[in-house]
Parts: structure tokens; sequence; C-alpha cells
């Protein structure tokens, strides 16, 4: 089981020093090449308990408990990914299917992932969880969000963030992904529901409270209620924004100072400098738009403009059925035109601001020591080879756990 620790690397105090990295991303701009991924080269990276001590030149690494010799590869902080839907059970094989015929995707299938959610077990639900981690971990992701949302009861909403809440802090409760099934003749009566009794329910599982703002989900009234009532308990605000069609995501997303707009594939000029003009991150999910084979999101316009992008998965049965970061890094750079520097940096300290926190995305002192070893000499490969599996290493909170 790979995410067992073995004793040997469970001595938290012990100091190891990673040695002989080709090329080390820090994403911090003020070592080595002074870019936004603050490269170093021949670098060393010392770990003290979950922490990252040092990070430098490899030869001023100061001694230490334990060695690894990276072996001439490269070393970058793990992913993180901030927006994933990991809590459902069945797929939706035949509705991709139809798809890749030509029918369009719309918010419509995701009752269909909500019907075989409720009938799922407890243990069924904890076990595909745990499998779309075991996979994501494999590709490299040390820190998940992920999102209730195929529930749409008091109960199974609640059930799911409570399954969720035992795998992560980054836990997003989604109850208006859709109005529920149940509620579909009275969509005030399933705002009310999901504002009141749903929120009580499920507010001390959750960090994040999130809407599906689109046509056939919640409308950008709908969508600030609902995101205001989960302030008031504390929630942090998240949009599904702008991801099938042009409308008020982005704009509410600014104006509540959520900390992330995610999907941004139709904006207008005052979208992009609402963004420009904010702390909001724009999360780009590629994985959507490559499994619904729709527009790529413009991520140059975002980037020449200023707005902080970060890049994510969006695991979900529905619309991106990836759990691969590696896989959106090279979409990104294939297709969206961001550069192989610009995706690794989205994918780790983009997805730390989407989740506003310091202590992940980067590897300098202080850090927590989440990190990858790549099977290449550079994090350029992510993009350079895509669909290979390059992550040969991974760290969590000091332990390597691959
Ligand atoms: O982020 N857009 C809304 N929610 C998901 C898709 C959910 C589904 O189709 O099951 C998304 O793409
Ligand atoms: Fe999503």
């Amino acid at each position: 089981n790979a995410t067992t620790v073995s004793p040997a690397h469970s001595a938290s105090t012990a100091s190891t020093l990673i040695t002989n990295i080709a090329a080390l991303v820090t994403n911090d701009p003020s070592l080595g090449d002074g870019s936004p991924l603050g490269l170093i080269q021949d670098a060393a990276v010392v770990i003290e308990g979950d922490r990252v001590a040092w990070t430098g030149d490899q030869s001023k690494a100061p001694a230490t408990d334990n060695r690894v010799d990276a072996g001439g590869r490269a070393v970058l902080p793990g992913f993180v990914d901030s927006h994933s839907h990991l809590v459902f059970a069945g797929d939706r094989t035949q509705e991709f299917n139809a798809r890749m015929s030509g029918r369009p995707y719309s918010a419509g299938g995701i009752r269909t992932t909500v019907a075989a959610t409720r009938a799922a077990t407890d243990e069924e639900l904890e076990r595909n969880l745990t499998r779309y981690l075991t996979e994501a971990l494999h590709q490299g992701t040390t820190t998940f969000e992920t999102k209730s949302g195929y529930g749409l009861t008091v109960q199974d909403e609640a059930r799911a963030l409570r399954i969720a809440a035992a795998h992560t802090d980054e836990v997003t409760y989604l109850g208006a992904h859709i109005v529920s099934p149940d509620h579909a003749d009275d969509p005030a009566a399933y705002v009310a529901l999901v504002t009141g009794e749903m929120l009580d329910a499920c507010a001390p599982y959750a960090r994040w409270i999130d809407v599906f703002c689109e046509k056939g989900a919640f409308d950008g009234d709908q969508a600030r209620a609902i995101l205001t009532a989960g302030k008031a308990r504390g929630l942090h605000p998240r949009v599904h924004a702008n991801q099938l069609s042009y409308g008020p995501g982005v704009q509410l997303a600014v104006e509540l100072d959520a900390a992330s707009a995610d999907h941004c594939t139709h904006l207008t000029d005052a979208d992009v400098d609402a963004l420009a003009n904010s702390r909001t991150v724009a999360t780009l999910l590629p994985g959507a738009e490559f499994s619904t084979r729709a527009q790529w999101p413009d991520a140059r316009r975002l980037l020449d403009a200023g707005v902080t992008v970060a890049l994510s998965t969006d695991c979900n049965p529905g619309s991106s059925f990836t759990s691969s970061v590696p896989f959106c890094i090279a979409l990104a750079v294939r297709d969206m035109r961001m550069t192989p520097d610009e995706a690794v940096w989205s994918a780790t300290a983009g997805g730390a601001a989407a989740l506003r926190r310091e202590d992940i995305g980067r590897l300098s002192a202080g850090a927590r020591a989440d990190l990858l070893l790549l099977d290449a000499p550079s994090h350029v490969h992510l993009a350079y080879r895509p669909g290979v599996p390059l992550v040969s290493g991974v760290w969590r909170r000091g332990l390597r756990v691959l």
C-alpha cells in the first residue's frame, strides 16, 4: 500500500538532505534564478520534521542525519489540487460516449451521479474516495480540496462532507450544485434548505462554500444569497463561475472576496478586469474542457492581465474524470498556451493561493515538506512528456510516502 509510511521514514524529528537535484522548483522568487519558480540548479533540500528547513546550492548544504540522492533529477513542490469532486458513486461512461458522438455537456447529468451517490453506502463512498486519492498521490498531489454536491439532501450532503473531512482540511460545501431533483418545482425552497437546515448540518465539516452559478443551476441572486449565508456561518466562498456560458459568477466571486473563481471559460473584459483587481484566483480546469470538448479558457488573457491563475483537475465523473495534475499541466501548455513554468507554478503555488494557504505550494524554509521527485531532469518534462508517469518520489509532511 503506497500510502503506508515505512518505519524507516517515520522519525519525524530527524533531518533529511535531498541532494544532487538537477533542477529544484522552490516557487520563491528570492531564490535561484529569481523567476517566479525560484529555480535552483544543482540544488539540495533539507527537511526537518514536517517542514522544509533549508533549500539552496548543494555545495552549501548543512549536515543532516539522513541523505537521499536525487540522481540528477528534478524536485518540485507537491501539487495542490484545489478543485475536485471526489465523494460520489458510479460513473457516467454512457454520457461521455454520447458526448464524444456530438451531444453537448449540460449540468443535468449531475442528477445521474446524485442518484448513485444517495444509493451508496458510507463504505462505498469511502472506498471510491480512497481510490481516487491514491491515484492522485501517485501523480504527485499532496494537498487536495474536495466538495459535496452529489447528495443534495441534508443527510447526504453532511455525510459526504464528513467522509471528505477525514482525508483533507480543504472541504467545500456544495449543496448548491444543482437544484435537488426533490425540489425541481420549487427552487426557492431548495435555496432555503441550502442556506438553512443543510448549512447547519454541513458547516461543522467544511472550510469553504461553493455554488454552481450557471444556467440550469443557480443564478446570480441565488448564488449571492447562498454564499452570503455561508459566510455568516464562517465558511469562505469559492464559485463555479462562467463555465458553460457568460454570466455573473466571476463578478460575484470578486464582490464576495471568494478565494477562487473556478472554470472561467467564458469571460468578458470586465470579468478579467475584476479578477485582476482582486485577491480572487482564477482556477482553470482543462480536464473539463477536454472531457466536454469545449473551448479552452483563455489563460494567456488572464495571465497577461496580471490575474493569479491556478490549475486543478476538477476530478468528477461527469465533466472531468481525471485525477492527474500532470495531465492538466500538459493540456494547459499545449492547448491553453501557458508556458511550462507558468503551468507548474499554477499547479503548485497557484493552487495554494486558491486555498489561501501560505504553508504549501513552495519549497523554502518554513514551508510544509510536501515535495515530488520527478524521473526527469526538469519540471518542463511534465508537459514535454505527456502521459508518462514521471512522479517517482513523494514526501508529504516530511515523510516519504512513495
Ligand atoms: O465542475 N460544473 C459543475 N460541476 C462539475 C461537474 C459535475 C458533473 O458533471 O457531475 C464541474 O465541472
Ligand atoms: Fe467542479
